[in-house]
Parts: structure tokens; C-alpha cells; sequence
């Protein structure tokens, strides 16, 4: 049993990993900037609270990111982390996005960066990239259909997997040797957005039509390429129609 850190412990993905490894027995922490919603309060974008919420801890999980604002803290918030592990953990897994290294997306660029500090510094560690989760394919779908014509990027690929199986592969990954990288985790299906929206649009019965728009540029290109899907690691087991048939209407 090891005392963990879990930073984004209150996250889509990180709420998961809290359980999994609850479950396995660890002593979990998780950080949050939310007084009452962690076991330690925290912001790791000013340092405040993340030595205290670390100290003792000898594994950390970071799945904390700046996600609504492109990860324009994540370098920041990484480096904070950073030096309240040193060289005092003995792993430190960083969840990261498969292609974001082929495409230039802001917010892929600003993890690529993490992912080198994370593998530069004196803390072992273990970069473990998954592709999109099923539950931001749905927030994005979700808000668009509530237009009645609903625009979509033409050509976009996604290989959604379930949150909470990635969340067992960081939880396996953790519990191994520092490995620099783990394996690419995706999930069973490479779909086009348009075959996601139409099974959405199945379960949903909304919105009435999409409109396919061509988008320009390298990062469109990227994403109509595939290169933020990993067909060869399809280890996730939950395909996006199962997903979908679960979720509340
Ligand atoms: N979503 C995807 O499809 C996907 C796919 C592959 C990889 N990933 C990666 O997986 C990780 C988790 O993603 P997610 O979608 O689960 O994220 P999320 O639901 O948006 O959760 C973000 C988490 O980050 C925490 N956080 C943000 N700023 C913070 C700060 N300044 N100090 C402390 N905590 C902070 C939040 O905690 P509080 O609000 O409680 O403070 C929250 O728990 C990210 O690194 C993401 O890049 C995501």
C-alpha cells in the first residue's frame, strides 16, 4: 500500500483513478482548489498548498490540467508539482494525449511541454498518453445539439474510450517501475465525427441535421489524419454506442 497523490483527483478522469486505487488498497490525497471537495486544498497554478498535499506521499498521479482555457497553466502548474516532489517520490505518472506531438493545437502544445519537463526532472516518472474520452465527445456533441442544425468539423477522426478505463491503466501503470512512457491507450473504434454524431443523434434524437464544415489549416488536417489516435493500441473495451446507451438521455 503507498500513500498517492491524486492532483485533477476531482476531474473526469482523476475521480476514477481516486477509486481504483481506493480500491487497491492506497492511501489516496487529492488535491483541489475547491475548499471540501479534495482531502487537501490547493492550487497548483500559485504553488499554495501542493508541498503540504505531497509531503509523505511517495506516488503521485497528475491529472490536473487547465483544460478550459487550452492548458495555458499546465506548464506552470506542472513546474510547481515538480518541485514539491524532487527527487522525495519514488513515481510520478503523467497523463498526456496521444498525437500531441503531431498536432499543433495550442492546448497539445502546452502538454507537450509538460510531458518534457515531467521526463527532464530529477522525479521518475511515467508519461501515459490516452485519446480522447467518450465524456468530452459527449460535451461537445451535447452543446452543439442544441442547434437546430448543428455544424460539425468534416473529416475529424476520434478513437473515444471510456474515462474510467484509462483511469485503470493509470492505476496499473502507477503501480509499476517509472518507464519514461507506457504504452498509448485508446479506445476499441476509430470513428469519424460524422458516424459519432449519427449514433448521438440516434440515442438523442437530436439535433435535426448536421452541417459538415471543411475547416482549414494544419491542426484541422491533424485531426481529419487521425494523428491524435493510436489504431494499434485499441485496448479499451467500451465503444462509443455502449457509452452512449448508458448515459442519461
Ligand atoms: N478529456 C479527454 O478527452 C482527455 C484525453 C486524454 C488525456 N486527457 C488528460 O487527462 C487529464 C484529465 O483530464 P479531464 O478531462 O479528466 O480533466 P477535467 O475533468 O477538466 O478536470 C481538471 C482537473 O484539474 C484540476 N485543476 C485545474 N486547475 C487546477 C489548479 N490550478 N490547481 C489544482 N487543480 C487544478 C481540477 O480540480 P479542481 O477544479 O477541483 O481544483 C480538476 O480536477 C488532463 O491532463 C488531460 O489533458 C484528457
Amino acid at each position: 500500500m503507498a500513500t498517492v497523490l491524486v492532483t485533477g483527483g476531482s476531474g473526469t478522469l482523476g475521480s476514477h483513478v481516486v477509486a481504483i486505487l481506493r480500491e487497491r488498497g492506497h492511501d489516496v490525497r487529492v488535491l483541489s482548489r475547491r475548499p471540501g471537495v479534495g482531502t487537501h486544498h490547493g492550487d497548483l497554478s500559485s504553488g499554495e498548498g501542493v508541498a503540504e498535499a505531497r509531503r509523505g506521499a511517495s506516488w503521485v498521479v497528475h491529472a490536473a490540467s487547465d483544460t478550459h482555457r487550452f492548458g495555458s497553466a499546465d506548464v506552470v502548474q506542472t513546474q510547481h508539482l515538480l518541485d514539491a516532489c524532487g527527487n522525495d517520490v519514488e513515481h510520478l505518472v503523467y497523463v498526456s494525449i496521444v498525437g500531441i506531438d503531431a498536432i499543433p493545437f495550442r492546448y497539445y502544445r502546452n502538454k507537450l511541454r509538460c510531458e518534457e519537463i515531467v521526463s527532464a526532472s530529477s522525479t521518475p516518472s511515467t508519461v501515459l498518453r490516452a485519446t480522447q474520452f467518450h465524456e468530452l465527445l459527449a460535451m461537445g456533441l451535447g452543446a452543439v445539439s442544441r442547434l437546430p442544425v448543428a455544424p460539425l468539423p468534416a473529416g475529424f477522426r476520434f478513437q473515444p474510450v471510456a474515462a474510467r478505463e484509462v483511469a485503470g491503466a493509470v492505476a496499473a501503470v502507477m503501480e509499476q517501475r517509472p518507464a519514461t512512457r507506457a504504452p498509448d491507450f485508446g479506445g476499441p473504434e476509430v470513428l469519424e465525427l460524422a458516424e459519432l454524431a449519427r449514433q448521438w443523434q440516434d440515442r438523442h434524437q437530436r439535433p435535426r441535421r448536421y452541417l459538415p464544415v471543411p475547416l482549414p489549416g494544419r491542426v484541422a488536417r491533424g485531426f481529419r489524419e487521425g494523428r491524435n489516435t493510436c489504431p494499434q493500441h485499441h485496448q479499451g473495451v467500451q465503444t462509443w454506442r455502449q457509452f452512449l446507451a448508458e448515459s442519461p438521455r
